[in-house]
């Protein structure tokens, strides 16, 4: 191995924290040239980065610098900077998607539920949207769409094809689970699911909204949800139950902490509608309740119900619960 061969291996393993992959994974070694002044020798680099911020930058540049200077003894190390080439990221500048965020305290409130039959509204009023599921270790977007699960398919460019339910392109986890697949899926699979989610899926050019399904509670997938798309506004989801609202609340803060946009709440299994009367089956005020502590509003309060169409738990436009999700879309586009 030359001498370049060297530094370019040696340097492979530096972590670039802005998109969690080391720069040999990145192909982030743009350019190795060596300087040499009485014996002395300084390592000119150029370096591609996710995100040129401040933070990035010092944290590569002091892993470099150990490498080069202590591991390796070189006198001096010079590196440019340049931003890393996302070909055909949904996360390239330039592109105007927003992201919606569906978030709850706790499991089983309906967050995913309410994150698919938001996706369907939104199409169904003429807008290019997109799922992904970032609910990693429980998924469920494919079940509650009607999907079989099928293998993933890539195109030429190794970008994974994106799966499609009631007209939707979406990806989960689900799709990627079975034991002998994901051809260029390297690493511990499920921890870098969501970089793979955003940087290396086909999402289709012209894609207006992107809906997120996140996992319950805050986590590290919250976290990495805000270095991806620190401008993803959020919906907190929850139910009228106090225990439900008092730990959405906590998520809610969360992601308020972490700067995300709160659109609003969301109350699912608010009431239930029977022979004329409305019963409140899972009390009452959670919606509410959240909406104070987070000083925002109830955007919407989905009745129970389950679909009449035998899907799983879409619901069509001539249901009620169809029509309110086509409100909440409607209220969305406009404040998102
Ligand atoms: N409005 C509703 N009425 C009746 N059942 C619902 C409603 N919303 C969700 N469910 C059901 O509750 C369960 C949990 O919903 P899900 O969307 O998977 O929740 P989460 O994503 O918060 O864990 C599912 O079985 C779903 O079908
Ligand atoms: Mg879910």
């Amino acid at each position: 191995m030359n001498e370049r061969d060297n530094i370019k291996k040696a340097l492979s393993e530096v972590l670039d924290p802005s998109i969690d992959k080391t720069l040999g994974e990145s192909d982030a070694i743009r350019y190795i040239g060596i300087e040499e002044e009485d014996d002395k020798k300084t390592i000119i680099l150029i370096v591609g980065i996710g995100q040129e911020d401040d933070k990035t930058k010092q944290k590569v540049k002091r892993s470099i610098a150990k490498i080069l200077k202590i591991d390796m003894g070189y006198m001096g190390v010079k590196i440019e900077f340049e931003p890393l080439k996302k070909k055909d990221s949904i996360l390239d500048e330039g592109k105007k998607i927003k992201y919606i965020g569906v978030a709850s305290g706790k499991g089983g409130v309906g967050k995913s539920t309410v994150a698919a039959n938001l996706a369907v509204a939104l199409k169904r009023i003429g807008k290019k949207v997109g799922i992904i599921d970032a609910d990693i270790y429980g998924s469920s977007i494919p079940t509650i769409m009607d999907m079989e699960i099928t293998s993933p398919k890539a195109d030429e460019d190794e970008k994974i094809i994106p799966f499609v339910a009631h007209g939707i392109p979406l990806i989960s986890t689900e799709f990627f689970l079975k034991k002998d697949q994901p051809l260029m899926w390297r690493g511990p699979m499920l921890g870098k699911m969501l970089n793979h989610f955003f940087y290396d899926v086909k999402w289709d050019d012209d894609i207006e909204y992107i809906i997120v399904d996140l996992p319950p509670g805050t986590g590290d997938v919250a976290m990495d949800i805000q270095k991806l798309i620190p401008e993803c506004a959020m919906v907190i989801v929850t139910t009228p139950h106090p225990s439900a609202s008092h730990i959405a609340v906590k998520a809610g803060f969360a992601a308020r902490q972490l700067e995300h946009n709160i659109l609003g709440v969301v109350e699912n299994m608010s009431y239930l509608s029977h022979a004329g009367e409305t019963l409140n089956i899972f009390g009452e005020g959670g919606g509410d309740t959240v909406a104070d502590r987070l000083n925002t509003d109830v955007i919407s309060r989905i009745p129970i119900g389950q679909p009449k169409s035998g899907h799983h738990s879409i619901f069509d436009m001539s249901e009620e619960i169809g029509v309110s999700y086509l409100g909440l879309a409607n209220q969305l586009i406009q404040d998102v």
